[in-house]
């Protein structure tokens, strides 16, 4: 009879794709269920204020196509004509105001101007900066430093548009994967019953020989989380210990005499429904991840973006 060690409490199962407060394993106090019933009012910050900041972000850009169209550049419109100043200031403005967001989500202030009104304000009129942004070029594009600015501008609109449809679509997709068959579980739910199954494994392969024991052992030892930020995002684990042990156990178990009560079936029933627990629980993983991939473009290409106008301005104003 082979004696696994059994360490659950090592809070191994930490990631870096969760917030320590929500997945830490060390307290194992009883989880909340979340009660299926409980529904809020929610207003989305794409409505928000009875759509005033669309409204808004259409009538900058009405105004912009119609003064472009109404007011005679010679000989063709361009970023150095007055209107093309006019149109570059508003933009540079508008872009240094929409960095801003990032210093706003970390101060909460409830009321007119609370995020929520911002993220409005920001995503609309970041839409609009396409508008204002290429008649300030007036479609004079080319291998320079001005049209770098312009794209780098596209790139982090586009990504914030990506963002948009992952905030639209993933929540939905994320509290569907979080039901099973008693109602809503929370991550720390999920994770308190890995530990569980973990210590009934353990115990349940106890009677197990040896050879068999020392598989169980490396299933146990492996932290179910570890992964690179890309395995976690695709959701694949190819090292996946808990599914290398459900194989090695049934191929050592057709070598073994069949028994009534047999240990390596309670066994082998514990690691599959670890396995199912797990696929939740990554998927879950997966999805939350996703909330927060787009911004690791979004972020560095504003300061990209920044960097870029600065050189553009730079070079406008010292070297023409
Ligand atoms: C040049 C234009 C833009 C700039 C410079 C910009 C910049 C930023 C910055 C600095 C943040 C804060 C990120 C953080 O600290 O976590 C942010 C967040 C965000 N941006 Fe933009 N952005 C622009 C355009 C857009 C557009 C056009 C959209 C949508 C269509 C958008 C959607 C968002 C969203 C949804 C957030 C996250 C809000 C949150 O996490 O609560 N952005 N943006």
């Amino acid at each position: 009879m082979a004696t696994l060690p059994h360490t659950p409490d090592k809070g191994d199962f930490e990631t870096a794709a969760t917030s320590r407060k929500s997945t830490s394993t060390r307290a194992p106090s009883p989880a909340p269920r979340v009660r299926r019933d409980k529904v809020t009012s929610h207003e989305s910050f794409l409505t928000y204020g009875n759509g005033r900041w669309w409204k808004i972000a259409i009538g900058v850009a009405v105004v912009s196509f119609a003064s472009y169209f109404l007011i005679d550049v010679q000989p063709r419109h361009n970023g150095g004509s007055w209107y093309g100043y006019t149109m570059g200031t508003i933009g540079f403005g508008l872009i240094l105001w929409l960095t801003l967001l990032g210093v706003r989500k970390r101060a909460m202030t409830p009321g007119r101007w609370s995020l929520k009104a911002w993220t409005s304000a920001h995503v609309y009129l970041g839409l609009s900066l396409i508008v204002v942004g290429t008649l300030h070029t007036g479609f004079q594009l080319g291998w320079n430093v001005h049209t770098l600015a312009w794209a780098l501008m596209m790139l982090v609109i586009l990504s914030g548009l990506f963002g948009i449809y992952v905030y639209a679509t993933l929540p939905k997709s994320l509290s569907a994967n979080r039901f099973d068959e008693e109602g809503a579980i929370t991550e720390k739910v999920m994770i308190e019953q890995v530990r569980q199954l973990d210590r009934q494994i353990h115990d349940a392969a106890q009677p197990l020989d040896p050879e068999a024991a020392a598989i169980i052992e490396r299933s146990l030892e492996e932290n179910v989380f570890a992964g690179s930020f890309l395995q976690r995002i695709r959701n694949r684990y190819p090292s996946d210990r808990t599914r290398a042990a459900v194989v090695e156990l049934r191929q050592l178990r057709n070598f073994r005499p069949r028994l009534d009560d047999d240990p390596f079936e309670r066994v082998e029933t514990l690691l599959t429904k670890k396995e199912a627990l797990l696929a939740k629980l990554r998927r879950h993983l997966q999805l939350k991840s996703w909330l927060q991939a787009w911004l690791y473009l979004h972020v560095p290409a504003t300061f990209a973006l920044i960097a870029a106008l600065s050189a553009h301005v730079f070079s406008v104003f010292f070297y023409w």
